[in-house]
């Protein structure tokens, strides 16, 4: 088995992380959070989201924050973006790359961006068409590839056709969402291996969320098909709003812990992401949600 020796790692809590949480937390701390995540290696960060602020409350500082950032040279800053309206807003404020972003089931496209999975693409073409003309990134996620918690099971045929038409689109990554984290690793291999049938395992990135505690078994999975991309969140943070009963992504703290534990480098500074996940866990008022992060903390105060 071949595992590669380098992953990169996407750090999706200032967006994902925080999209779903019910408090008002300030741009002051979301900027001060990706600032961190920057000084802390993280090459790809994904920032904010320019949707409808009734949509999403909590993203309605989208320009704010990436106004007030300090951007590190050669890190990607990444935002979301539904339609046209979003890719404008993206565009003015110097995001590097923007997401679209599907589903492979066509209940939670209804609930989350408001429209059945063909309209969706045909609100993505331009988005994408005007991001390549403006020589922006383009990155696409693919959410419910392995259950929805509307439908259910979700054929691995509906993933590998939004996935094929993203590559189509001439997405640079494609993000296989596990929404609900219901996946199991032979379950994921199976999705993962049809996906890399039609579109280069060099473009595929994990986006999980550690609702049953699978992911650091389906990030090995991964691996093992030649997936060396992987979306993480500091101390587990995150959920979807419109994904009933969906928690946080995997935490970085466990990830990081786990490919270091492996040798596969990331870049990334595991104790500074542990200080980052703890600071960010006392912001939102609760203890820290990572394994690994809670216990480099109880072992750095006993020593
Ligand atoms: P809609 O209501 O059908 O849109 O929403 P519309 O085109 O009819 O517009 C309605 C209003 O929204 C208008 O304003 C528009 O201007 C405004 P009004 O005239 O009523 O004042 N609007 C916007 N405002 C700001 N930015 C925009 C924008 N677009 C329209 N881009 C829409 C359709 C897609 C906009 C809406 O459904 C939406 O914003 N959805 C996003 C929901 C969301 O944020 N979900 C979470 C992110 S996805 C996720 O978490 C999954 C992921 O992590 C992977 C995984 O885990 O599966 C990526
Ligand atoms: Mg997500």
């Amino acid at each position: 088995m071949i595992l590669p020796s380098f992953v990169k790692i996407v750090e999706v809590s200032p967006r994902d992380g925080l999209q779903n949480e019910k408090m008002v937390i300030s741009t002051d701390t979301k900027v001060e959070l990706i600032n961190r995540l920057s000084q802390a290696g993280f090459k790809n960060i994904e920032a904010t989201s320019f949707v409808s602020p009734k949509w999403t409350p909590q993203m309605a500082d989208a320009a704010d924050v990436m106004a007030q950032i300090t951007r590190r040279p050669g890190t990607i800053y990444s935002v979301l973006t539904p339609n046209m309206k979003g890719f404008e807003g993206a565009l003015a404020a110097r995001a590097d790359e923007v997401v679209i972003f599907g589903a492979a089931s066509e209940a939670f496209s209804q609930k989350n961006i408001n429209c059945s999975i063909s309209e969706s693409i045909e609100r993505f073409e331009p988005v994408a068409a005007a991001a390549h003309a403006a020589g922006l990134r383009l990155r696409a996620a693919l959410s419910c590839a392995f259950g929805c918690p509307y439908q259910g099971e979700v054929p691995i045929a509906d993933v590998v056709r939004v996935a094929k038409r993203f590559a189509e689109m001439g997405c640079h990554e494609i993000d296989i969402a596990d929404t609900i984290g219901v996946g199991t690793p032979k379950h994921l291999r199976a999705v993962m291996q049809a996906v890399t049938e039609v579109v280069d395992p060099a473009r595929i990135s994990g986006h999980f969320h550690d609702t049953y505690g699978q992911s650091l078994a389906n990030i090995l999975a991964s691996m093992e098909v030649g997936i060396s991309i992987f979306h993480t969140s500091v101390s587990g943070l995150g959920g979807c709003p419109y994904a009933k009963g969906a928690t946080g992504n995997v935490a970085t703290e466990d990830v990081l812990f786990m490919l270091a534990g492996m040798g596969i480098e990331t870049g990334v500074d595991l104790e500074a992401v542990v200080d980052i996940g703890q600071w960010m866990s006392a912001q939102l008022g609760r203890p820290g949600g990572s394994r690994a992060g809670n216990a480099i903390t109880a072992k750095r105060s006993t020593s």
